[in-house]
């Protein structure tokens, strides 16, 4: 967006003006494909293959991606008209800061592999639609370089808790130094999951020593080492994967995790309320109802199923992200309706990276925010907080 546009409506109809217009005219079509399938077919095309199979493939055979889209069709918004929709709010509150959007980019790591300039792209399109930025600990760059990308834009850390306190304690207090909003601790990853898609190409990026910028930088892990990671990349890489996870974390070590901070602490791949009340039990200031979009346990429940029940089970004791399976407005919407504060975006935005770097990252966030600001307009909202499941019916 550039300071001249109407920033009444800056997403939907925009949107649609300047693509249908560039189209009559010179007969251009928008260089990132607008539709989802699409955009994931070219980037299938487009990319190298280890990189394309290692973002769009899930565990085992694959079945909790599919669910996780079909949950979706259960649900049919029901328009409302004659509801004066001509400005819409699409902003909200998530742990006491304002989000310009209900839309957050999710945790990515291993960025590098589809785009050289990796979370620093990211984070740069992140910020030109002040679309909140959640920086894994796989990222490709230091979370604090990444942070200096995003500028104002709010900016969550996500956790993976290492086998090393030290470390853990470390990579907290760095992303509390860099001036992030929250630390969004990722529970569904004790192992990785068993990624066939991966496992027959026999590719795993970190061994290529991507996605440990974190670790790499970090005083912690480097004091591990016999000879600096510049020295010696492979001994870096194979002592990633001794501390990547602690497969022993149980809710006490939630609690530890919160006692390191002031910041707010969110549980990231929750699916059952009980472990919901036991994360705000033990010290979850919001949760992310999440599969990690199939990429851990195939055959698993689809993560909108999980939702209401969710809600329901935190009440206003926590926020409520959702993820896995959110492609379009509508996705958004209906997440929204039942009950989620905001969610978050995957896949889509690093086929965008991979394909255009920066421009394509920010092309998927206008589309999306503009598709998203004109379902709700036409659901008959002009405000996206007041959305709740009046808004929806049982398909
Ligand atoms: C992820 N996800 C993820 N989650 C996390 O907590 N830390 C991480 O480092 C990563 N890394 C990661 C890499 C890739 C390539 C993908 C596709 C996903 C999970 C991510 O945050 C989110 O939960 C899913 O992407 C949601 O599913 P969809 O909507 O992308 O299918």
């Amino acid at each position: 967006m550039t300071d001249d546009e109407d920033v009444s409506t800056p997403y939907g109809r925009h949107r649609q003006t300047t693509v249908y217009t560039t189209g009559m005219l010179t007969g251009n079509v928008p260089d990132i494909p607008v539709d989802p399938d699409r955009l994931a077919d070219r980037a299938r095309e487009e990319l190298d293959g280890r990189a394309y199979d290692y973002v769009a493939g899930g565990a085992g055979g694959e079945s909790t991606m599919r669910a996780n889209r079909r949950a979706f069709d259960d649900w049919r918004i029901v328009p409302r008209v004659m509801r004066d929709t001509g400005t819409r709010d699409l902003s909200t509150t998530v742990l006491g800061r304002e989000f310009a959007v209900p839309v957050l980019l999710a945790p990515i790591g291993a960025q590098g592999i589809v785009h050289e300039d990796g979370d620093l792209a990211s984070a740069r399109a992140a910020a030109r639609w002040d679309v909140p930025y959640v920086c894994s600990t796989q990222a490709s760059e230091p979370l604090e370089e990444v942070s200096d990308a995003l500028g104002d834009t709010p900016k969550w850390f996500q956790l993976y808790a290492s086998e090393d306190r030290e470390l853990t304690r470390s990579l907290v207090e760095r992303a509390e130094d860099a001036g992030y909003d929250a630390i969004v601790v990722t529970l569904d990853t004790p192992h990785l999951g068993w990624r066939e898609r991966d496992l027959d190409r026999g590719f795993l990026p970190f061994l290529d020593g991507d996605g440990i910028a974190n670790y790499t930088s970090d005083p912690v892990f480097r004091d591990r080492l016999a000879q600096p990671p510049e020295e010696n990349p492979r001994a870096a890489a194979q002592e990633f994967v001794q501390v990547f996870s602690d497969a022993t974390l149980t809710w006490d070590d939630l609690e530890w995790i919160a006692s390191l901070t002031d910041l707010p602490v969110v549980a990231k791949g929750i699916l059952h309320p009980d472990d919901a009340r036991d994360a705000v039990a033990h010290g979850a200031a919001g949760v992310v109802v999440s599969n990690h979009g199939g990429r851990q346990v195939d055959n698993a429940v689809a993560a909108l199923d999980q939702l209401p029940g969710i809600v329901d089970a935190v009440g206003d004791d926590a926020a409520v992200v959702f993820d896995s399976g959110i492609r379009r407005g509508a996705d958004a919407v209906v997440a929204l309706a039942l009950g989620a504060d905001v969610v978050s975006l995957g896949r889509p935005w690093v086929y965008g990276l991979g394909l255009a770097g920066e421009d394509g990252v920010a092309s998927v966030c206008e589309n999306f925010l503009a598709d998203l600001d004109l379902t709700v307009a036409l659901a008959g909202y002009d405000d996206v907080t007041e959305l709740d499941e009046s808004a929806l019916q049982r398909g």
